[in-house]
Order: C-alpha cells, then sequence, then structure tokens
C-alpha cells in the first residue's frame, strides 16, 4: 500500500515542503528511509519503532519504505519524524480522518512525547503557503503557529494523542489563534532617569525615528549606558510584519518566550566584546543566526567597542549595508535578515580622559591612536550620527526636576515614523535609513540654502559618498522630526555636526 503525508523541510531560514511517501509490502519486516535523508533523519527509525511500542501501539510485521521527496533536496534533523510516524500508521490502516490537507512536523522521543521544534512559525508559514489547511506540530509550538491566519493548528502533546485523533476517537483540540499583547513600554528603564543630554537625547531620538547608527563618545560615567539602555522605551511600535520576521528569527534561534510566542517590542540586544564573529553575525554547522539577527527589527547594543576584536567588527560592514547575511556552510548556505540599528558607545582613550573638561589624561598620543585605530574608517562611515556624551553640571545633576521623559521622545518618533510610513507606501522601505541612493533625490529635497553648506562642506571635510548620502538621510529624519517637508540648512547642519567625531578623534590634525 502506499501513501504519503505532507511536512516541511527547514534549512535556516528557508522552508520547503516535503513529502513522506511510504510504501509497506507484506514480507520481511524492514524500515528504510530515502531521499537524501542525513544521519540524524535516519534516527528516525529508532525513535519511532520505541515511541510507537511506548504508547501501545501495535506495529505489523511488513516492509516499510520512506521516501522524502522531493529527493534532490538534503533532508536534516529530526522534525520529519511526526510525518513518518503519521504515515506509517496511515498504510497500517490506523488513520481513518482525511489528512491530505495537513501538513505534519515535529520531534518524537523514545518515550512516545512530541518534543518541539525550532522554527516552528516559519514552517507553518510555509505549509499555508504550499496549501495547507491544518498542520499537526508539538504541543509547545502551537501557539507560536497560531498566529498564521486561515491555518488551523492542532498542537501535539505525544504519539498516543495523535493516535487517537487520526483513528477519529478523541480529536485534538485546536489551538485557539494567540492574541499577541501589546508592547509594554511602562516597564522599561525611562529616559527622565538622564538629567540633562538634552542633545544626546535629540541624536537618540533621530536614530530612533529613521532607524539610523549611533556611536556615543564620552568619558567614563556620563551616563553612555545608561542612555542605550533607555532606547527601547522610545523605539516605535513593531508592525504585525516586523513582529513575525523577528518571532521567526527568534524561534529558530530557540530563545522564543514560550509565554509570548510572538515577539511584539522590538529586540535590544547588548553584545559582550568577548562575542566570537560566528555569534555576532552567525554561523556554525547548520548555520544559527547571530546576534545581528537576533536584533532584527531592534537595536545591537555594542558597548565598549574598543575593546572588540578588530576584525568581529570588520564583519559587521556587510551586513549593516545590506541588513541580510548569507552565511555560506558545506551543508548550504543560509540566508537571515538582519535590519538592525547600530547603537555603539565608547570611552575617547584607554585612561578615559580624552577631551575631559577638568581631568587629564595620561595616554601617549600613540595609545590614543591605536585605541582608536580598533575602529576602522569604513565602520565608522557606517555610523550616521555620532554623539559626545559630556559630563553634567553639578547644577543638573542636583536638580530635582525630572528630565526629558521617554513618553514624550516616543511621541515625536512615531510622529516621524508616521510620515516615513506614507512617504514609503508600496514600498518595502521602513525608514529614512534604507532609502537607496536612486531615491535620495526624490525623497531628500532640500532647500537652497542646505543644498548651499552641503556644498561647501562637502570637499572641505573630504566626505565620502557613502557618508554624503548618510547625512542627506539623517537630515530627512531631522526635518521629518520638525513636520517640514523639505530639508532645510538647520537639518542639515545639525546632520553634518553628527558626523564631525571623525575629525576631533580619528582624523586629529
Ligand atoms: N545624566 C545623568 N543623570 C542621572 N544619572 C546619571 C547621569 N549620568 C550618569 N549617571 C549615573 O552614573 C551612572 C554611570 O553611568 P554609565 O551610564 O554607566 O556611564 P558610562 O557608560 O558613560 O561610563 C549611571 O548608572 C547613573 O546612576
Ligand atoms: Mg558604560
Ligand atoms: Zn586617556
Amino acid at each position: 500500500m502506499f501513501t504519503q503525508i505532507n511536512s516541511i523541510g527547514l534549512f535556516g531560514m528557508n522552508a520547503f515542503p516535503v513529502k513522506a511517501e511510504i510504501n509497506s509490502a507484506k514480507g520481511i519486516p524492514a524500515f528504510d528511509i530515502v531521499g537524501l535523508a542525513d544521519t540524524s533523519v535516519q534516527e528516525s527509525k529508532q525513535r519511532i519503532v520505541s515511541a510507537l511500542k511506548n504508547s501501545g501501539i501495535g506495529t505489523k510485521s511488513q516492509s516499510l519504505i520512506i521516501n522524502l521527496t522531493p529527493a534532490s533536496v538534503k533532508k536534516a534533523g529530526s522534525s520529519y519524524d511526526l510525518a513518518i510516524l503519521t504515515a506509517i500508521l496511515t498504510v497500517q490502516g490506523e488513520s481513518l480522518i482525511d489528512v491530505s490537507k495537513a501538513a505534519f512536523f515535529g520531534e518524537i522521543s523514545l518515550g512516545g512525547g512530541v518534543n518541539a521544534v525550532l522554527g516552528a512559525l516559519t514552517m507553518a508559514i510555509e505549509a499555508k503557503k504550499n496549501g495547507a489547511e491544518s498542520v499537526f506540530l508539538p504541543y509547545e509550538n502551537a501557539a507560536e503557529a497560531s498566529v498564521v491566519s486561515g491555518l488551523t493548528v492542532y498542537g501535539v502533546r505525544n504519539v498516543a494523542e495523535l493516535y487517537r485523533h487520526l483513528r477519529g476517537e478523541k480529536p485534538v483540540l485546536p489551538q485557539p489563534p494567540y492574541i499577541p499583547g501589546k508592547a509594554a513600554y511602562e516597564d522599561l528603564p525611562d529616559f527622565s532617569d538622564v538629567k540633562g543630554q538634552e542633545n544626546v537625547k535629540q541624536a537618540l531620538t533621530i536614530a530612533a525615528a529613521g532607524f539610523h547608527n549611533v556611536l556615543m563618545i564620552g568619558t567614563p560615567g556620563t551616563g553612555k549606558s545608561m542612555l542605550a539602555k533607555r532606547l527601547p522605551s522610545i523605539l516605535p511600535a513593531m508592525t504585525f510584519g516586523e513582529s513575525i520576521e523577528t518571532t521567526q528569527i527568534h524561534s529558530i534561534a530557540g530563545i522564543l518566550d514560550k509565554n509570548a510566542p510572538l515577539v511584539v517590542s522590538r529586540p535590544f540586544r547588548p553584545v559582550s566584546h568577548t562575542a566570537s564573529a560566528a555569534g555576532l553575525v552567525g554561523g556554525s554547522g547548520i548555520p544559527r543566526p547571530g546576534e545581528i539577527s537576533l536584533a532584527h527589527n531592534g537595536v545591537l547594543f555594542l558597548d565598549e567597542l574598543p575593546e572588540f576584536d578588530r576584525r568581529t567588527l570588520e564583519t559587521l560592514r556587510q551586513p549593516v549595508e545590506n541588513r541580510e547575511i548569507v552565511i555560506s556552510r558545506a551543508t548550504g548556505s543560509a540566508r537571515y535578515p538582519c535590519n538592525f540599528m547600530l547603537v555603539a558607545a565608547m570611552n575617547p582613550c584607554p585612561c578615559g580622559n580624552f577631551g575631559h573638561p577638568a581631568k587629564q589624561c595620561v595616554c601617549s598620543p600613540l595609545a590614543v591612536t591605536r585605541y582608536l585605530s580598533k575602529i576602522s574608517q569604513p565602520v565608522l562611515d557606517r555610523i550616521d550620527i555620532q554623539t559626545e556624551v559630556n559630563p553634567v553640571g553639578y547644577n543638573e545633576i542636583s536638580d530635582d526636576e525630572k528630565g526629558l521623559s521617554s513618553a514624550v521622545m516616543r511621541g515625536r518618533v512615531e510622529r516621524a515614523r508616521f510620515v516615513q510610513e506614507k512617504r514609503f507606501a508600496g514600498t518595502n522601505i521602513r525608514s529614512n535609513s534604507e532609502i537607496p541612493p536612486a531615491l535620495l533625490g526624490e525623497t531628500c529635497v532640500m532647500e537652497d540654502s542646505a543644498r548651499e553648506l552641503i556644498k561647501n562642506v562637502f570637499d572641505k571635510l573630504g566626505m565620502s559618498a557613502r557618508a554624503y548620502d548618510r547625512v542627506l538621510k539623517v537630515a530627512r529624519t531631522a526635518a521629518d522630526l520638525d513636520g517640514d517637508e523639505f530639508i532645510t540648512k538647520k537639518h542639515v547642519s545639525m546632520a553634518i555636526s553628527y558626523r564631525s567625531l571623525d575629525r576631533k578623534y580619528w582624523n586629529r590634525p
């Protein structure tokens, strides 16, 4: 007898339909899996035989051949278990319901349990795309998959439960669709804790509004880490589409919160300077997403930037530009989106006092140069907003008055985002930072005086073409925050000033 059961394969973030074909014949008992199935798939046989036995389900002595199609695509992992087991139950005449419009994936344990898999959301989306009306998957993944609209999700705890469902004895109840909550801004640290630093708050508002990369430089204790940690409180709410994208990556990485199966708050990922290049951009055997992808649609925070390995920082260059990363391995290449806002903080020199109004820097010029050279010009070029964080004065710090609050700042950010949404409607651009060169002319229209200013400084500052583009985009965001259609001189001058630390620190005369 022959039958086939739908499943879904996954490599990196690329899901693809797979069918578990089965042929059973009388004869010497055998159980084979073919179809470019690697050893992890072959081990499915042991898991299934043991699980059936431990679930009290008898097997018929017969010869079983499973073919995973398309046979040209490599299959790995344990998530085909559920489909293979269902195929066996079907040819044994144990399945009495029609599952031709269902897809099955999940790992089976020796004891008969059904274990969670990574990437369930991506697989459920692919199932739907291929015409599935329902999916059977591990119970633990059910809430996550239930955000896919128009798909009935059956979360299965164990083989016995699936068996009774297939026999029509006791149906598994479909998972109610998950209703995501709203991002909880109230619980986040607030900018009102930061006294003074109005100019840095302004820079961070522009960064959050246009999704621009930021670097804060200042002596120790000026509040750089404190300011960065408050960024999540002013990031605009995620769209549903953004939530789905980020959730898929978190699911594949296995960091999804079971109690919140849809990511609704923009990620804020602080990365330790001991992180490896693979940890940062992704890698290992079956390429896993790195921190840059876990930060997709949110913030990647690199504190104490010069402490990072220079080569590790260099690996950021390409993904910062392309907003996606392709990781190639012998097993294949995986593509992960990584549209993140890079936020970095650093001291200006090893002792930290370089440029301090009162304290003396004790570093030799060479030591300062060596320290700063950890951040290469191409990396620096990609940081749109560079801002100094100066020590706040006594009057400010001793003032009982609260500083500018996150709610006020986020209100401004949301308004600027709204302008961008309208500007980019019908395109896949989400923020000013993503404006491609071809659209700069029409989206960043400058008043004459603004154009005059940028023309004058371009050569004088030795701006690169990339720097010029980025200045325009930051100026666009500054204008959006002011509700101005055209970029004025003030906006351009502000955007240029955000690139002036290059010269003050890196290219010191
Ligand atoms: N502007 C400020 N308003 C209130 N507290 C501040 C301010 N700047 C610094 N602090 C205090 O100093 C501490 C150290 O700041 P931190 O962010 O770690 O500095 P940095 O990262 O620049 O070395 C903060 O945790 C906070 O208590
Ligand atoms: Mg710090
Ligand atoms: Zn110093």
